[in-house]
């Protein structure tokens, strides 16, 4: 489809300040602890980046990807583990870093995979949720944004791969 960029749903100054918030919250309840990144490509690197910068705690990083094949649009279609993480976690306290959370499809997924591996502790940071789309439950631990069921790039966001680099959120409409 022609597209172009639609209203700003959350500056780079909104989002800067809701990672630093999420950054404390996560640095509180894991005090003493090290933590263990798993971050969710492609997506999630911009999150990841900022995030990790403001968790005042020993942390390890990982990443891993999911994708989903067939139609894009269609949530029917197929979601498979392309990267798994490579480091050990059995044992670890997992922290999954997601940027949007939209059927919960892949959150689920990836969730009973990585509870296979026996971790100390398993939770889920999304930075977006898109709780109207959602068609499987999956229990999210931190959340930055719930948003309205809009298509929605930038941050790590992207339309066919494009608009990752947009420092803000904005929808994105047809022409
Ligand atoms: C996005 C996002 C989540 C998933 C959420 O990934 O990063 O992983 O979709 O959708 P769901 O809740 O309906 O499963 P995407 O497939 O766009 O890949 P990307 O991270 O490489 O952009």
């Amino acid at each position: 489809m022609r597209h172009e960029l639609g209203r700003t749903l959350l500056t780079a100054e909104q989002i800067a300040a809701r990672v630093a918030e999420l950054g404390a919250a996560i640095t509180a309840d894991y005090r003493g602890k090290t933590l263990f990144l798993a971050c969710v490509l492609r997506g999630s690197a911009v999150f990841w980046a900022d995030l990790c910068r403001h968790i005042a705690l020993p942390t390890v990083t990982d990443f891993c990807a999911v994708h989903s094949y067939g139609d894009g649009t269609d949530p029917s279609g197929v979601i498979l583990l392309s990267q798994d993480l490579t480091l050990p976690t059995t044992g670890r306290e997992v922290l999954v870093v997601e940027d949007i959370v939209d059927t919960g499809r892949t959150l689920s997924l990836l969730r009973a995979h990585l509870l296979t591996r026996q971790p100390a502790s398993l939770r889920i940071c999304a930075l977006l949720d898109k709780v109207e789309r959602r068609q499987v439950p999956v229990p999210l631990d931190y959340v930055g944004f719930t948003i309205p069921n809009e298509f929605v790039v930038g941050y790590g966001l992207d339309f066919a791969q494009e608009y990752r680099n947009l420092p803000y959120i904005a929808t994105l409409k047809a022409i």
